[in-house]
């Protein structure tokens, strides 16, 4: 547990069986809290816009906005991989664009690793011009919230045949094209199980079944906030955090804070 976690030591956790435990932060506090806690892998993803930033979407997300939290999180981790999401536009433009963002997110802001959403079909040079600069990269296929427009909503993906063999192809491609591990987001867990068993790089699921060799969920999934059929809460924060909040508004309108303990005589 107390190893340093690199993007070919996770290759190294399939091999040996070793399941993957991967959480999202967007905040120094909580990425210290996880690496702590024994995540493998911190993941600042751009599902930022809508636990953090109040969005209904993925879609407004800015590189600026994932430099500044890329790095709080990079600040308080010592031993996960850091892995930042690449937000929307910021590697469709052109490979060179793609090139120069993921940088800024490893040398500026201290990631380890990038995630790029979708098949090689529509990405492709991008990713390969980002693995040729020496960043590794983490595929994503299934549900790709980038793709919201298209999928018309937050569906499952996969569940007609031709569908789900679309995807394992497009899972076996990012393995080919040199991606270290792949998400697996929202597919059937018959399907996901399937592609973990074809790959040689780990599968991260998330709403894909136990099947996956690690799972990924978002920081607020678990504490209380999540809503999807996944989501498990560890801890109910949302309702402690209400309930401190009221209590403090209670007992300053009540003129019990600050007691004297609380005071500089
Ligand atoms: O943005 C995000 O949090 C993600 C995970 C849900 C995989 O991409």
């Amino acid at each position: 547990m107390n190893d340093v976690v690199t993007a070919a030591s996770f290759r190294r956790k399939k091999e040996d069986g070793e399941k993957i435990a991967v959480l999202t932060a967007y905040d120094y506090p909580s990425a210290a809290l996880m690496d702590e806690a024994g995540v493998d892998a911190v993941l600042v993803g751009d599902s930022l816009g809508m636990v953090v930033m109040g969005r209904e979407n993925t879609l407004s997300v800015t590189m600026d906005d994932m430099a500044r939290h890329t790095a709080m999180v990079s600040r308080a981790v010592s031993r996960a991989l850091v892995i930042a999401d690449m937000p929307f536009l910021s590697y469709h433009v052109s490979a060179a664009e793609a090139v120069r963002n993921a940088g800024r997110l490893v040398g500026e802001c201290g990631a380890h690793a990038v995630k790029l959403e979708g098949s090689t079909d529509r990405i492709g040079e991008a990713l390969r011009a980002v693995l040729s600069a020496g960043i590794p990269v983490m595929g994503h296929v299934g549900l790709t919230p980038q793709s919201i427009l298209h999928f018309g909503g937050f569906k499952v993906q996969g569940r007609e045949p031709q569908d789900a063999a679309r995807i394992l192809a497009e899972a076996r491609a990012l393995e080919a094209a040199g991606c270290f591990a792949v998400v697996l987001e929202c597919v059937p867990a018959p399907l996901a199980a399937e592609i973990t068993s074809a790959l040689t790089i780990p599968t991260i699921g998330i709403g894909a079944g136990g099947g996956c060799d690690g799972q990924v969920l978002v920081m607020h999934d678990i504490l209380g906030w999540g809503r999807a059929r996944f989501a498990k809460t560890y801890a109910d924060v949302k309702t402690a955090m209400g309930g401190a909040f009221a209590a403090y508004v209670r007992e300053v309108k009540g003129g019990e804070y600050p007691a004297a303990e609380h005071r500089y005589e």
